[in-house]
Parts: C-alpha cells; sequence; structure tokens
C-alpha cells in the first residue's frame, strides 16, 4: 500500500515505498530516477505544443500516473492514464483527486487494447523493457501531426550484447562495438519508423537521447509524402573487429584491412534530433528550473551541439586500436576543425567524437 508522499514537478505523488532495487514485481512501480527523464519529456511536450494544437494525450503504462499527471498539470494538455494493474489504477485516482486535476481521467485496460478503440494527439510509451509490443496499436491510435514517445529499457538486446533477442524482437541484428549505445538508439528508431509506416505515418525524430539505462525518442507524425524521404535515409553500418574502423551506407563486405566486416542493417542513419525543437526544450528546462535543471541542461546542450554524422568514435578505442594518438578530446576537436572536419562531441559517450573524417 502506498506510504510515502512526495513531490515532483508541480504535483504531489502519493508512492509506494522507495525501495534500493526497483523490480518489476513491486506492487505499483516508482522510479524517482526517471525524474530526469519525465522533466525532459514535460519541456519536450511544451515545445511541441508551442507548435502544434492537441486536445488529448495518453500515458498508456502509467504505474503511479506521475508521467500523465505531470503532463495534465505542467503542460495542460488533457490526459488519459491507463494501467492493466488495479492497484495501479487504485493509486492513480488517489493522486489525480489529491492534485485536483480535472484534465485527467483513469483507464484500466490493456494498452494495446485500449490504443486500438481510441485515438490521441500525444502518446506516452514507458514499459518495463521493450516498447516493441505497443508500437503497432500506437501507430495506429496517434493523430497525423501528434507527438509519439516512447522509452526501451531493454539496451542491452539493442545495443549488441544479445543480437538474437534483438533481432527477434526488433527484425534488425545488433553486433557488440565501440559505439554501442548510438547502434542500439538507431534501431529503436528503425523499428519505430517502419511500424509507423506500416500505417502511412511518417514518424520525424524531434529529440533521441540515451541516459543510463534507457534510450528515449520523441517524434511527430507527419503525412505518408514524409515516408520516403525518411526511408531513403536507410542504409548499413559496417564494423572491422580487427582494426576498429567503421563505415556507413552501402553495404560493404570487407574493411580497407582486408578484414570482412559484421554489419547491420538497413538502418535509419539520418538526424536523430531536429536541432530548433532541441533549442526550445533546452529554453523551457531552463525557465522551468527543476531541481536537476543543470544536468538537464549539460545534456541538452551537447545534443544541440553534436552533428548528424552517424555513429559516434570512442577516443580511448581508436588510441587502443592505433588509429590515433590520445590526447585532450577538445586538443582533437580543435584539430580536426582546422583541418576542415565536422566534428563534435557526443551525448553517448564522454569520450568520444562524431565527426565526418573517416578513419
Ligand atoms: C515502467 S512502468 C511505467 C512507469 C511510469 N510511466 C513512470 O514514469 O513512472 C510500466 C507500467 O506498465 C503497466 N503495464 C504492463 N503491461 C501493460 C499492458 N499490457 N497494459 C497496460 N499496462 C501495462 C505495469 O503495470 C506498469 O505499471
Ligand atoms: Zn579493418
Amino acid at each position: 500500500m502506498p506510504a510515502k508522499r512526495i513531490k515532483e514537478g508541480k504535483i504531489e505523488l502519493f508512492t509506494p515505498p522507495i525501495k534500493k532495487t526497483v523490480r518489476k514485481s513491486d506492487t505499483v512501480f516508482y522510479n524517482p530516477e526517471m525524474e530526469f527523464s519525465r522533466d525532459i519529456s514535460v519541456s519536450a511536450l511544451t515545445a511541441f505544443l508551442k507548435t502544434q494544437k492537441l486536445t488529448t494525450g495518453c500515458d498508456c503504462l502509467a504505474a503511479t500516473g506521475v508521467r500523465g499527471l505531470r503532463y495534465g498539470k505542467e503542460c495542460k494538455l488533457p490526459m488519459t492514464l491507463n494501467d492493466l494493474n488495479p492497484s495501479a489504477t487504485r493509486l492513480i485516482k488517489k493522486n489525480i483527486k489529491h492534485n485536483k486535476l480535472k484534465n485527467c481521467k483513469v483507464t484500466k485496460k490493456d494498452a494495446s487494447l485500449l490504443l486500438r478503440e481510441n485515438t490521441f494527439g500525444f502518446i506516452d510509451i514507458d514499459p518495463f523493457g521493450s516498447p516493441a509490443n505497443f508500437l503497432d496499436s500506437a501507430a495506429r491510435s496517434i493523430w497525423h501531426k501528434g507527438l509519439l514517445a516512447v522509452t526501451a529499457t531493454d539496451t542491452a538486446p539493442l545495443s549488441g550484447t544479445y543480437p538474437s533477442k534483438c533481432l527477434r524482437r526488433y527484425g534488425i541484428k545488433s553486433f557488440k562495438s565501440p559505439f554501442y549505445s548510438e547502434l542500439g538508439l538507431r534501431i529503436l528508431l528503425t523499428y519505430i519508423i517502419l511500424t509507423l509506416s506500416r500505417y502511412d505515418k511518417a514518424f520525424t525524430p524531434l529529440l533521441s537521447h540515451a541516459t543510463r539505462h534507457y534510450f528515449r525518442i520523441f517524434g511527430k507524425i507527419q503525412h505518408q509524402g514524409k515516408i520516403a524521404p525518411l526511408l531513403k535515409q536507410f542504409g548499413y553500418v559496417m564494423f572491422c573487429k580487427k582494426c576498429g574502423r567503421h563505415s556507413t551506407g552501402k553495404l560493404k563486405l570487407t574493411c580497407k584491412c582486408k578484414n570482412n566486416f559484421i554489419y547491420s542493417g538497413p538502418i535509419y542513419l539520418g538526424p536523430i534530433q531536429d536541432k530548433k525543437f532541441v533549442t526550445s526544450v533546452k529554453k523551457d528546462i531552463a525557465k522551468r528550473k527543476f531541481p536537476k535543471w543543470e544536468q538537464e541542461m549539460k545534456l541538452l546542450k551537447t545534443i544541440e551541439k553534436e552533428i548528424d554524422t552517424p555513429f559516434y568514435y570512442d577516443l580511448h578505442f581508436l588510441a587502443k586500436k592505433k588509429l590515433l594518438k590520445l590526447q585532450k578530446t577538445d586538443k582533437i576537436i580543435s584539430k580536426l576543425k582546422k583541418r576542415g572536419f565536422h566534428v563534435s562531441r557526443t551525448h553517448f559517450c564522454p569520450t568520444a567524437i562524431k565527426t565526418n573524417k573517416e578513419y
């Protein structure tokens, strides 16, 4: 039974007792660490609502309701909060009442069923593990010009630790690499784009981030004319285990060093951020000054400056493979800039850079 009353964002929340380890079997799930993700989501929805009017939103895996309640209160979007677990829906009702939120309602259904029976302008999918099971229903439900937000915590299969699990869930083979985090996020993004395209909807990424143990992707839904330009940006990513080089684009089977590449694809190689949108999210975070706003701003600033070239180079890995002499990251960046290359740091990894120079 709920034992704690806490504050998050502008709401007060009854939560189950906070434990050091959060397990699936806990009666109602609440993870205080995900406040970071929820803050960014509140600002992302606010930024989106500045460009597109929406009238309905759905937090289809709501648990305590913290996300949906925050969208209702802080973004003023009428929300449906859904969970299959009756203890969760009881707690959500209590939390709605306690916060006097007139624009939030509760349903207790299988999320896929709820999404098949209703349409929404904004859908947030924040599951245990993989979102793959819910995406078909979300693709049917989401409005044109709507916003879809997806979390995945099954980062190990996506990032190459369990390639066959990744193939089974997402239809794409992953592999172990020094750029594992971006590979995982791009495989998830590819799966979202392809699922939406089956329903004649284009999913255009607005903001994507890999943070600790999860991936989070926001995208706007556009008309089917925008699908072909997305698919044009599909291609392969190849990696040579022997010399450490990677390459993207058309499929090549052998590396410069004559060793065979391992590869994945076709996957989406285009931009994963809309920089104007990222700036707008960043400004909203600066305005709201959430308790962790400095860390959130740091992430958004790095993403804002991150160049679009797919797949980062981990400098420590390149040095180990003798493809580069290890120096301070800023020094390497300024040297590459002087030589006319595009280059930036990346939020995916503190010891990595993105550049259009091929090693
Ligand atoms: C990771 S938790 C959600 C966390 C929440 N969004 C937050 O920010 O705190 C996932 C929730 O999905 C619910 N759930 C799992 N499968 C479901 C399904 N098929 N339909 C509806 N709810 C489901 C679980 O009961 C659980 O409360
Ligand atoms: Zn090689």
